[in-house]
């Protein structure tokens, strides 16, 4: 992580300044250091602050300061996908080597060491480090996570952050949303941030590497100065956060006179979907109290984005249509309300602004009778066809006529013949991915 941006924090638990310890060297970047607040200290591993107050915080600080790197970095990797009865176990195991070995657990739980050996696979894309983690809904929920149903509306919001300086992406996972909105805003400072280590390992390794990653727990205050952010996002997060009230407060003094809130796919109390614990139209339209805000049905803004590029935020949609929003609603807020006009033109913005144009990992290329045939080989929850305007998104098959469809010919194609190119991406056939993705 960058030290000046180190001087621009604050530390969440007392509001004081956040210093890299004399030993970190002197260098513009801290990969390995250690901070002290008045809270205590806290270690940057693999370049990701970790300012969490766990079991962990003084066992990393100490592998950090003796110069033990890699196992620092093996003891913060998290295993994201233990079943609850390993969870129960490592559980367990930590409280009880916690008191006459700190740390020790933390190099031992179920599955770490397999996971760091996968992690940390030198020449490896993410794709090959998600299969080999052999945990198969996880691996897949990330893999094909660019065309999942709840991540489409991220595809028309990400374009808010367009003209950023600053972008706040909070509870973003590996940071696929971050990546879309920095091809949009390529000269912005992005700024992500996410409980898990090892969902931002993997952000900095393979999805964003040029973000800063702080590992935070949105339960306490942001480390971020007021009004810092020209855009603060957030996509399927606020739901799994508990004191709503306190991160609402925290997006609202962190965001700049002229800046835009962007929560997509929150989950709809009166939608029956089970995952966290979300709140209903109006209770995340409280929230936001004194905020200029406006709430949109998701299907509503996934559909008029593949239809025709648009993001319609003059719309105003009736209680009734936003509390019958079941896949998910979008709610956007500023300090006044120049934040709720119309944007045209966002399909071919997207297109223009791609730098590796793939076919999406959902497909496979087949031959059938002679002519090849891209399959779609994933279902749902990580694949779902849609019908938009008379159009399929991620239609189960697509004839592609021999047309080669490497990143090259893709690149190739948009050059020669921009409205092919537009077609297979606006049917999720073809997506931007990070260079070492697939
Ligand atoms: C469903 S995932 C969404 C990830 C990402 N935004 C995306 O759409 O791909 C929810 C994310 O919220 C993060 N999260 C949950 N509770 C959190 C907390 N208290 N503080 C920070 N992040 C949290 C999780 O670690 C997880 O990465």
């Amino acid at each position: 992580m960058e030290r000046t941006i180190l001087a621009t924090l604050q530390c969440p638990y007392t509001g004081s300044a956040i210093t890299a310890s004399g030993r970190s060297g002197s260098g513009s970047t801290l990969d390995y250091a250690v901070v002290t607040t008045e809270a205590g200290q806290f270690p940057v591993i693999a370049g990701i602050l970790r300012l969490l107050t766990d079991d962990l915080q003084a066992p990393l600080v100490d592998l950090v300061e003796r110069g033990e790197h890699a196992l620092a970095l093996k003891a913060a990797l998290e295993v994201p996908f233990l079943s609850s009865k390993e969870r129960m176990l490592d559980g367990t195991w930590r409280r009880m080597t916690q008191r006459w070995k700190p740390g020790y657990a933390a190099l031992t739980g179920p599955k770490k060491s397999h996971l760091y050996r996968v992690l940390t696979e030198p020449d490896a894309s993410f794709a090959e480090v998600a299969r080999a983690a052999q945990a198969e809904s996880w691996a897949s929920w990330q893999t094909y996570r660019f065309s999942m149903p709840p991540f489409l509306p991220v595809y028309p919001l990400a374009h808010l952050a367009a003209g950023a300086r600053r972008i706040f992406d909070f509870g973003c996972g590996l940071g696929h949303s971050a990546f879309l909105m920095k091809r949009l805003a390529p000269g912005a400072e992005v700024i992500c941030a996410d409980y898990s280590f090892t969902s931002m390992y993997l952000a900095k390794r393979f999805i964003i590497p040029e973000a800063t990653c702080i590992c935070l727990d949105g339960d306490f205050p942001l480390p971020f100065p007021e009004g810092h952010f020209d855009c603060t996002f957030s996509t399927d997060a606020l739901q799994y956060i508990e004191p709503k009230i306190g991160i609402a407060r925290e997006f609202r003094r962190t965001l700049a006179a002229d800046g835009t809130l962007v929560l997509a796919h929150l989950h709809s109390r009166l939608s029956g979907i089970k995952a966290g614990k979300p709140l209903t139209p109006a209770g995340y339209h409280g929230l936001f109290d004194g905020m200029s805000r406006r709430i949109y049905p998701e299907d509503a803004i996934v559909s008029d984005y593949f239809e025709d590029g648009s993001l319609k935020l003059d719309r105003q949609f009736s209680a009734a249509e936003i509390d019958g929003a079941h896949s998910g609603i979008s709610l956007i807020a500023g300090h006044d309300d120049r934040v709720f006009r119309r944007h045209e033109g966002l399909l071919d913005r997207y297109v223009d602004a791609m730098l590796h144009p793939a076919v999406n990992p959902a497909y496979q290329m087949n031959r059938t009778n002679g002519k090849a045939v891209l399959q779609r080989t994933v279902d749902a929850p990580y694949a779902v066809q849609r019908d938009v305007a008379g159009r399929q998104l991620l239609p189960n098959t697509w004839a592609v006529d021999g047309q080669p469809l490497g990143t090259k010919d893709l690149l190739g194609l948009r050059d020669a013949r921009k409205d092919s190119l537009r077609e297979l991406v606006r049917r999720l056939v073809v997506v931007d991915v990070p260079a070492n993705y697939l």
